[in-house]
C-alpha cells in the first residue's frame, strides 16, 4: 500500500478534480481521498455528469477516488442510492472508481488505521434557503399553469442532514473508541487555530466540538480536514501527554478566497504506513 493523495473541497469542480487525478498519478498515489464538499449532487443532471466524468478519468488513470461528505453534499441521496453497494472495506461504491466513506466509518490501509466523520454547518444556510424558496415559488407558479417540468425544489441547495445530531455522533464514537492513526473530517476540530477562518459563527461551534470529541477519543497522530478552504498546519492536544497534528487543506480555485491561494494548497501526499513519531509536534513534512 503506497500513498494517498489527500485533497480539500472540490465542490463539483470537474477541471480541478481531473487535475488532481493527474497529480495523484504523478505522485504515484493509487488512491485519492476528498475531505468533503465533493460535489455529491446527483439530484441534478450536472451532478450525475460530474460523477461520470471524474469516474471515467479515474478509471483510465487507474486511480480510486474516495470521499467523505461535506455540508454541501446531498448525503441522504448517497445513502439512498448506494447503501446496498458496499465494498469489502465498507465504503459505498458510487461508481467503479468512486467510493464514499459514511460518517463514523473506520478502515485500515497499509497498516494505518483511519476513521472518517463528514458534515459541518453551512454559514450560507440563510442564502441557500431563500434561494430554494424563490425557485420553489417560481416552480409552483408554473405548475399552476399546467407545467409538470418543475418539481418541488426543497433540499436541493441546503441539506438538513448537513450535521450529525450529537446522539448519533457520540453513538458512532462509542461503538468503537479504540485509537486511530489518522482522522479525516470535513470540519475543523474546535481547538485548532488557523489564522484565517470565515466559518467561526456560533452556529459552527457545535460541529467543531463534535470533531474535537473525535480527536480526544480516537487520539490520532494526524488529523486532516477541509471546509475552511484554507491551508494551515497546527498541533493540538488530544490528551494530557499526546498531540495531534492538524492539516487543513485548501479548496478548488473557484471557492478559494485567501489572497495568497495557490492550487497546490488543496492537496498533500500521505505516505503509508503513517506512524506517529515520538514527538508529534515535530513530525517531518508530509507534503512532497
Ligand atoms: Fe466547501
Ligand atoms: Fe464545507
Amino acid at each position: 500500500m503506497g500513498s494517498v493523495l489527500m485533497t480539500g473541497d472540490l465542490h463539483g469542480n470537474t477541471d480541478h478534480a481531473v487535475r488532481l487525478v493527474g497529480i495523484a498519478v504523478r505522485q504515484e498515489c493509487e488512491r485519492m481521498f476528498v475531505l468533503g464538499d465533493f460535489g455529491a449532487w446527483e439530484h441534478t443532471p450536472d451532478g450525475r455528469r460530474y460523477f461520470d466524468v471524474v469516474n471515467r478519468v479515474a478509471r483510465k488513470r487507474r486511480v480510486h477516488v474516495y470521499f467523505l461528505d461535506g455540508n454541501h453534499d446531498k448525503t441522504s441521496l448517497i445513502h439512498e442510492l448506494y447503501d446496498e453497494k458496499a465494498d469489502d472495506d465498507g465504503f459505498l461504491v458510487c461508481r467503479s472508481n468512486i467510493r464514499y466513506a459514511p460518517r463514523g466509518h473506520r478502515w485500515v490501509w497499509g497498516e494505518t488505521r483511519f476513521a472518517a466523520f463528514g458534515g459541518a454547518y453551512s454559514v450560507d444556510k440563510p442564502w441557500r434557503l431563500a434561494k430554494e424558496a424563490q425557485v420553489e415559488r417560481n416552480a409552483a407558479r408554473r405548475r399552476r399553469f399546467g407545467s409538470s417540468r418543475h418539481p418541488v425544489t426543497a433540499g436541493k441547495l441546503w441539506f438538513p442532514e448537513e450535521q450529525m445530531p450529537d446522539e448519533e455522533f457520540d453513538a458512532a464514537l462509542a461503538a468503537d473508541p479504540t485509537p486511530v492513526d489518522v482522522l479525516l473530517a470535513h470540519d475543523k476540530p474546535r481547538d485548532s487555530t488557523p489564522d484565517w477562518n470565515r466559518k467561526n459563527l456560533p452556529e459552527c461551534l457545535p460541529n467543531q466540538d463534535r470533531v474535537q470529541r473525535a480527536v480526544n477519543t480516537l487520539r490520532p497522530g494526524l488529523m486532516l480536514h477541509g471546509h475552511l478552504h484554507y491551508r494551515y498546519t497546527d498541533t493540538i492536544r488530544c490528551g494530557a501527554d499526546r498531540w495531534t497534528r492538524v492539516e487543513g487543506l485548501g479548496a478548488d480555485p473557484e471557492a478559494s478566497h485567501p489572497r495568497d491561494y495557490a492550487p497546490d494548497q488543496s492537496w498533500l501526499v500521505l505516505r503509508l504506513p503513517y506512524r506517529r513519531t515520538l514527538a508529534d509536534r515535530e513530525q517531518p513534512a508530509l507534503v512532497s
